[in-house]
């Protein structure tokens, strides 16, 4: 595995590789990584589905680790963000990457963060996330961006853990880079049915014990949602329940959305949903959601 670290050098990487007839693959991250980033690493490997004109070929598995400080907002967690490069650089050796991609914010932004190309995430990044966390998704498809001009892709591999950026980077990818396929990669949990997270190391047991209680409820919320119950009382319910299960955790949303257009759905919708939820609990804020068929 190549560790680089210059936006120069990864050109030049990306060029041989491309020359020797390999699909540029890049997953992009910011480190502190955990089983579910390596599931990204793997799907990248897999390659695309075999088959098309040129039939397939040898994916080169790029993974970036950039904590970028244009997504994260006064008073959020960039500075404790936690940055493991070294035990980073190791799983991904293990897992198999090509290249570890490890620029500065300089290599990043040589223009400095102010006079970068800002993205404008439009109006599907007003909600949710993006309602509590105001700029955090037009610095994510920012960085997003500028890791797809530097790599060129032909893959790009997110996971559907945080389906809001999910949706967002789709919708970027389908406007400014025609061509580039970005796939999706199931969440991947603990035992407990908890998502993996960079953050989850900041929960002390009692966080943890709230954490669960949370993914319990999505869980149950879905089966309810799924045998036909209305939304809105399937949500309301779940919200006031969790208030008395888990006091310690402040709920932010716990909201159902269409899959096709991220917008909140009517009392009427059929169709494929997303039930997503969001809490601080102490200084640590999780995210997690789940498909629904409704
Ligand atoms: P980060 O939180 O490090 O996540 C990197 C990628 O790993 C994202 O696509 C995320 O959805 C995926 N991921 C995280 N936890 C996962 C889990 N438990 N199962 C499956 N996939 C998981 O998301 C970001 O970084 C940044 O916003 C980034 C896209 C890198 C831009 O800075």
């Amino acid at each position: 595995m190549l560790t680089l670290h210059t936006a120069a050098d990864l050109k030049s990487a990306v060029h041989t590789a491309r020359e020797a007839g390999r699909e540029i693959v890049l997953v992009p991250t910011m480190g502190a990584l955990h089983a579910g980033h390596l599931s990204l690493v793997e799907l990248a490997q897999a390659g695309r589905v075999l088959g098309g004109e040129t039939g397939p070929r040898l994916p080169f598995v790029i993974v970036s680790v950039f904590v970028n400080p244009l997504q994260f907002g006064v008073g959020e967690d960039f500075d404790r963000y936690p940055r493991t490069l070294e035990a980073d650089a190791k799983l991904l050796e293990g897992a198999g990457a090509d290249v570890l991609f490890a620029p500065d914010v300089d290599e990043v932004y040589p223009q400095g963060q102010a006079e970068a190309n800002h993205k404008k995430a439009g109006k599907a990044a007003e909600i949710l996330e993006g309602h509590a966390r105001p700029g955090h998704f037009d610095g994510m498809l920012t960085v997003v961006a500028r890791l797809f001009d530097l790599a060129e892709p032909n893959r790009a591999v997110f996971g559907a853990k945080d389906a809001q950026q999910l949706f967002l980077v789709r919708q970027m990818a389908a406007q400014d880079y025609p061509g580039l396929l970005v796939q999706a990669a199931p969440t991947v949990r603990e035992a407990s049915g908890l998502a993996m997270s960079s953050r989850n190391r900041f929960l002390s047991t009692d966080d943890l014990r709230a954490a669960n209680t949370l993914n319990r409820a999505l869980r149950q919320a879905v089966l309810e949602l799924e045998a036909g119950a209305p939304a809105s009382e399937v949500l309301n319910a779940h919200k006031l329940q969790l208030e008395a299960d888990a006091p310690q955790a402040k709920l932010d949303y716990l909201q159902l959305v269409s899959a096709n257009d991220f917008e909140p759905v009517s009392e009427n919708f059929h169709g494929s949903a997303i039930l997503l939820i969001a809490a601080k609990i102490g200084e640590t804020r999780l995210i997690d959601n789940l498909e629904v068929l409704i």
